[in-house]
């Protein structure tokens, strides 16, 4: 929103982050710019190491998981002690597939071709154990159909994935249809909230999701080494992950041997030792990102994209992003010919942003970014495409 003068209050964020002051920085759908805050958390955490040693187990690492999802928690809409974290998104979803059991004939995981890959090949990866991987295809590489991926869930159905917004579209899915279909067959649902947390409001507490996960590179300006994992709290103990270490046992410090006695809350999603640098570092996006409000980040962006895709399409270049403000992501993906050498071009220039093959050229502003920057990059762009 801007005020009665026309100035964009979340501008005033832009000093907090180092990087905008020294290029374009319209990448955040593939590493979100560091808070300067963060520098402080990090000296922090090696402080407490330096000073307090073993002690600082006991002073607050320990509990470091638990904490640092309850401090995400209200920005996708789940309640306190739901999130466990973790190395990244895919060690998340090996612990949700490890949950399951692939040798009955309740043993297919629905993905859509559409996916980030990590899905795939982990999904995969459990057909040794049973699993069978229906892989729900796109027409035309941009749009998942929702409508395909209810129409495959049945009473064989163990797992459904599904990507919120799609990494190679930003196309932003109706999931609640998939999520009632698959509750109605007794089917478990994992959303892949990595492209939409922090720039799309979410509510999986509504959304009735029994699992989701992500990471905190990209839009939560968290950085990386921490991946989420949600767990609905009327089924977290249900759940018997088979992906599992000791700080899951609900007496870890007994150390008993045999199989895991689960911990009740949500640390029984926990492996090992919290990854507590990088928890330290995700601190300070999560805080900025709540004190800001998704909704607040939501109406700047889709002013942006809609400036981005309206210079674009006038310059004759196709979106691969769907158009309608209720069905994209925070990012656009365009189609400029040559686009792996405009991007290098456009690095070359300082404006940063980045290409995938068969999708295009991906431009990803956020609350830091200006109206200036979506029109400079559509210029360099410009000038770039028509040089190639
Ligand atoms: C939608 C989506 N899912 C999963 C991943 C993989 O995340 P990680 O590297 O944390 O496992 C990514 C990474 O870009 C992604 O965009």
């Amino acid at each position: 929103m801007v005020d009665c003068l026309g100035m964009d209050p979340l501008l005033a964020w832009r000093s907090e982050f180092p990087i905008v002051e020294t290029c374009t920085y319209l990448v955040s759908h593939s590493l979100g710019a560091m808070p300067r805050r963060t520098e402080a958390y990090l000296s922090q955490f090696a402080r407490e190491w330096g000073t307090r040693g073993v002690q600082a187990w006991y002073e607050g690492w320990w509990e470091i998981g638990r904490v640092t999802g309850d401090l995400l928690a209200p920005t996708i809409g789940a309640a306190p002690g739901t999130i466990s974290m973790h190395q990244n998104s895919t060690v998340a979803q090996s612990i949700v597939a490890s949950c399951f059991s692939y040798a009955g004939p309740r043993r297919r995981i629905i993905v859509q071709d559409l996916d980030f890959p990590s899905n795939h090949y982990l999904f995969n990866g459990f057909a040794r154990y049973g699993a069978e991987v229906v892989t729900v295809p796109s027409d035309d590489g941009v749009r998942g159909r929702i409508d395909r991926v209810v129409d495959a869930i049945d009473e064989r159905t163990a797992l459904v994935n599904l990507s919120l917004v799609l990494f190679r579209s930003a196309h932003l899915q109706d999931v609640a249809p998939v999520i009632e279909r698959a509750h109605t067959v007794g089917a478990r649902v994992v959303l892949d909230l990595y492209q939409a947390a922090g720039a799309v409001p979410i509510d999986l507490t509504s959304l009735g999701a029994d699992f989701a996960v992500g990471g905190s590179v990209k839009w939560l300006c968290g950085g990386p080494g921490a991946g989420y994992l949600y767990v609905r709290p009327d089924v977290m103990h249900e759940m018997q992950p088979a992906v599992v270490g000791w700080a899951g046992h609900g007496a870890p410090f007994d150390f008993e041997t045999g199989p895991i006695a689960y911990a009740d809350g949500v640390e029984r999603f926990q492996s090992g030792t919290p990854n507590v640098p990088s928890l330290y570092s995700a601190r300070a996006g999560y805080e900025i990102v709540a004190e800001i409000g998704v909704p607040a980040i939501r109406e700047k962006s889709l002013r942006l994209t809609r400036r981005l895709m309206d210079a674009a399409v006038a310059r004759g270049w196709r979106l691969n992003t769907p158009d309608g403000d209720h069905e994209r992501g925070a990012s656009v993906v365009i189609d400029v010919p040559n686009g792996a050498a405009v991007v290098a071009g456009m690095t070359a220039r300082k404006v940063i942003v980045d290409y995938r093959p068969d999708a295009g050229v991906r431009v990803a502003p956020h609350f830091y970014n200006t109206e200036a920057e979506i029109d400079l990059a559509v210029e360099t762009m410009a000038s770039l495409a028509g040089a190639v």
